[in-house]
């Protein structure tokens, strides 16, 4: 069920580029060791973005890029440590999922570190190919169609 007291907005890139680097950056590359130039690739500025809001306080966030006419890709979900394991990430997901619905966008994709699988099994990913790195991480390409 989602949290009444955290509110998921969808916002620019170009509003909120302080907030979403920020957690980015203190989840992908202080806690991850994933190097700037990876994260930020220039997409951004293309994609949706939102953001999980907690008192005021964006503690979570995540990007939805459209691939093709029927395909869209969830990417950069981040949940601040200090507020994992409460439901954000959940919540952040099925606001995507529910964008996409609205959107008819009938594909989606992920590409999940190993570690998360579970998360994105739970919200109804299925593993589709092989494991592969991405910035040293080890991955699977999740589909919800
Ligand atoms: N391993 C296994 N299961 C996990 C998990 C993990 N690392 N993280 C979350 N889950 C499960 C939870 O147990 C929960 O299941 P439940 O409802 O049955 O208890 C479900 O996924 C949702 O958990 P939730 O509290 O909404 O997740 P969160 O707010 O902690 O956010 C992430 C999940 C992955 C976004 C967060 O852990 C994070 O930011 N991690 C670092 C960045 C990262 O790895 N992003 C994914 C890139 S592919």
């Amino acid at each position: 069920m989602a949290r009444a007291d955290v509110e998921i907005q969808t916002v620019t890139y170009q509003d909120a580029i302080a907030d979403i680097q920020s957690i980015r950056r203190q989840v992908f590359q202080e806690e991850q060791g994933v190097a700037a130039a990876l994260e930020f690739d220039g997409l951004d500025a293309q994609a949706t973005h939102l953001l999980a809001i907690h008192q005021g306080v964006a503690v979570g966030t995540t990007r939805i890029r459209r691939l093709t006419e029927d395909t869209a890709k969830i990417e950069r979900v981040a949940v601040l440590a200090a507020h994992r394991g409460e439901g954000i990430g959940r919540q952040l997901m099925h606001y995507a999922l529910d964008h996409l619905k609205r959107q008819g966008i009938p594909q989606i994709k992920v590409n999940a570190q190993l570690q998360v699988q579970p998360f994105y099994e739970s919200l109804g990913f299925k593993v589709e190919g092989e494991v592969f790195e991405e910035a040293g991480i080890p991955h699977v390409t999740m589909w919800r169609r």
